[in-house]
């Protein structure tokens, strides 16, 4: 392990979204919605859902796989894995606990974190500082979800925005200017009434009143979210681009959260950063929490958005309520530190 300090890098990356689409057509059926309200008020036309075995831990654990092999980083080489997620598999023990154990990564920590939709931005975060404190030197940074279960099928105010999926990164030392260039993290827990699962936690256990009452669902007041992720993704990335010493002209790639195409397209409008800068995948998606930024990020870098050398803006926010920005200079294979 490393006690100098030195910059931190993302060295690979793995995503993971099941098989089954599942269409605005289909939803048409299901609540009292229309493909063309959802795709002109959210930008969403189909989003993946599991089937009914699998679970969060299911697909951290294919997203960590495909990070593993694109780092060329075994698991018994881990020293810390953190699972970002709202749907953790049971309330315990912690996923990332389930996850240590498939991946054989013996010699690992392994804890989950509850940040929202910003988890993954938070943990690529504490990441960083395990790794600049000398504490850790490979950490596996997840960010898994499977929303399908908590979504109230009969709710046409939420049903129609969620989706399933996970994505991972494998962390670890590199050579500056290369790495992590600042984070921004910030929370407001006066929200927490906007965004919420009410039931199943220690203050109101699971019961027949929690359940005929659908508390073990996700209930959120849109509109109020809306006008706290517009103003929350803007200031976030000014704040981490006076961090990082770069102008937000110089971003090469912006990240955003996938939660609705109009708060995405409201960012970098205000931000100045031209939509062709902007990696969007919604539309394929929907809201995949935790998963949305990391799974946008693998996907802008095994097209090309995101080459070494380039910064690369990710900025998230949700339930907490929580916001969370980071600027990565993206590496090349060379820049690792061994
Ligand atoms: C949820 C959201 C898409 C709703 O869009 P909106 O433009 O704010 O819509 P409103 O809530 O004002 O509702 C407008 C109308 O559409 C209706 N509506 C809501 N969902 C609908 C649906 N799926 N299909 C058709 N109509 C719908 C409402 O009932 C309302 O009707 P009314 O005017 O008769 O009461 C939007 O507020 C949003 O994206 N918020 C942020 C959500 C978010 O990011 N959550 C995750 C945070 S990590």
């Amino acid at each position: 392990m490393h006690s100098e300090v030195v910059g931190v890098g993302i060295w690979g990356m793995g995503k993971a979204v099941p098989d089954r689409v599942l269409t605005n057509e289909e939803l048409e059926k299901v609540v009292d919605t229309s493909d063309e309200w959802i795709r002109t008020r959210t930008g969403i036309s189909e989003r993946r859902i599991v089937d009914e075995d699998t679970a969060t831990s299911h697909l951290a654990t294919r997203a960590a796989r495909g990070a593993l092999q694109q780092a060329q980083v075994r698991p018994c080489d881990l020293d810390m894995i953190i699972v970002a997620t709202v749907t953790s598999d049971m309330l315990f023990p912690a996923t990332a606990c389930l996850l240590q154990d498939r991946l054989g990564a013996d010699d690992a920590a392994a804890f989950d974190l509850g940040a929202g939709c910003s988890g993954f931005v938070y943990g690529l975060a504490a990441a960083e500082g395990f790794i600049k404190s000398g504490s850790a030197s490979r950490v596996l940074v997840v960010g898994s979800e499977v929303l399908s279960k908590i979504t109230d099928w009969e709710d046409r105010s939420t049903c129609v925005l969620f989706g399933d999926g996970a994505a991972a990164a494998v962390v670890g030392p590199c050579r500056p200017p290369a790495g992590i260039l600042a984070t921004y993290l910030g929370a407001d827990g006066s929200g927490g009434g906007v965004l919420n699962m009410p039931a199943g936690g220690s203050l109101r256990p699971a019961s027949e009143e929690t359940l005929q009452k659908r508390l073990h669902y996700i209930h959120m007041k849109g509109r109020e979210v809306f006008k706290f992720a517009v103003r929350a993704m803007g200031d976030s990335a000014v704040e981490v681009a006076r961090r990082a010493g770069i102008q937000l002209q110089d971003v090469d790639c912006y990240i955003p959260h996938q939660a609705n195409i109009r708060i995405i397209e409201s960012s970098a409008n205000r931000l100045g950063i031209p939509m062709e800068k902007v990696y969007v995948n919604i539309d394929r998606y929907g809201n995949t929490s935790s998963a949305s930024v990391p799974i946008a990020l693998t996907e802008a870098q095994r097209e090309g958005m995101v080459r070494p050398g380039d910064n690369v803006l990710m900025v998230a926010f949700g339930a907490g309520l929580t916001w969370a920005a980071a600027i990565v200079r993206w590496m090349k294979e060379s820049d690792r530190i061994e």
